[in-house]
């Protein structure tokens, strides 16, 4: 499976910071927003992502993460021109997806916890699989409608009345036709190729299955100044109260098996001397 972090848009809402680093770019505690995607992909077992980005801040992405020799993986970096929509990024990555299944997550959806994200990647074999997640503000995303069986009816996108508490998070699993599929979109009133009409593409095939998130797992949203600091907040809690870190490729890369034990001395061995780094070799000395 391939995967794709999609870090454009405009930012405006972190204005004056996105000034000079794009939202994703952003620290969550100790480390970049992007890094909390990127690990979530890792996880999951995926090893070729694209990052999408504005042509503005997609050189920083690369100076950032690199061409991903040193995780084991290969990023492949793509430009996005202009902010005309999330399923945009399948049209633009064409040729990276290829024949295979893509994931698709948010550059600022953070996850924490057992999303059961690894089991539908491990156990995907074709059409949509999207998830579910209960927010007390689920006008401010896609929403899950159900019918009274609970059967999945609907999705509608921003709906001005209430239809189910269960917003759709930024992480999803589609087959090959996705591209095809995707081509096939008109933009919405806001000038977007939306992913909520995408999804319902699948719908209405019977192809797409939506796996509620269960209780227990946290689905952040960083996308204001005051998010920003939440999502901090929880991300500072864990890990001084666990000892361990949220979001941090290498370790991701080393657990998976993506890079040797050599490998990873070699890579922290070329870290400046920080708490990153302590953490990181605490982590090769106890592997468990
Ligand atoms: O967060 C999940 C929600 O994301 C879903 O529940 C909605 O169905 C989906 O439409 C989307 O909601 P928003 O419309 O609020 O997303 P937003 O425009 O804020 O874009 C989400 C992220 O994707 C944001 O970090 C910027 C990036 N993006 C967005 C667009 C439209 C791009 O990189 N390029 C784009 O063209």
């Amino acid at each position: 499976m391939k995967g794709i972090i999609l870090a454009g848009g405009a930012g405006s809402r972190l204005y004056p910071m996105s000034l000079v680093a794009s939202k994703q770019l952003q620290p969550v505690y100790d480390k970049p927003m992007v890094y909390y995607p990127l690990t979530t992909l890792l996880e999951a077992g995926i090893r070729e992502i694209a990052v999408i980005s504005t042509p503005h801040d997609l050189p920083r992405f690369r100076q950032l993460l690199g061409d991903g020799k040193r995780l084991g993986i290969h990023f492949t970096y793509i430009e996005q021109a202009r902010p005309e929509g999330i399923a945009q990024a399948f049209l633009l990555a064409e040729s990276f997806i290829g024949n295979e299944p893509v994931a698709l997550i948010l550059g600022d959806n953070i996850f924490y916890g057992a999303t059961g994200f690894n089991e539908t990647i491990r156990d995907f074999t074709s059409g949509a699989t999207v998830f579910g997640y209960s927010v007390r503000d689920p006008e401010r995303y896609g929403v899950i409608a159900l019918d009274t069986k609970g059967k999945v009816v609907d999705i509608i996108e921003k709906p001005k009345t209430f239809v189910s508490p269960y917003a759709v998070p930024g992480f999803y699993v589609y087959d090959d036709s996705v591209v095809a599929r995707t081509r096939k979109l008109q933009p919405s009133p806001r000038g977007e190729l939306e992913i909520t009409d995408l999804n319902k593409s699948y719908l209405a095939d019977g192809h797409l299955q939506v796996h509620l998130v269960p209780r227990g797992v946290a689905w952040l949203d960083a996308g204001t100044s005051s998010s920003l600091h939440d999502a901090s907040a929880f991300i500072q809690a864990i890990e001084k109260r666990q000892s361990i870190k949220v979001g941090c490729p290498e370790e991701a890369a080393y657990r998976r098996g993506f890079i040797s034990d050599d490998e990873f001395a070699a890579l922290i061995a070329a870290l400046p001397h920080c708490e990153y780094r302590a953490y990181l070799e605490e982590t090769l000395n106890k592997p468990f």
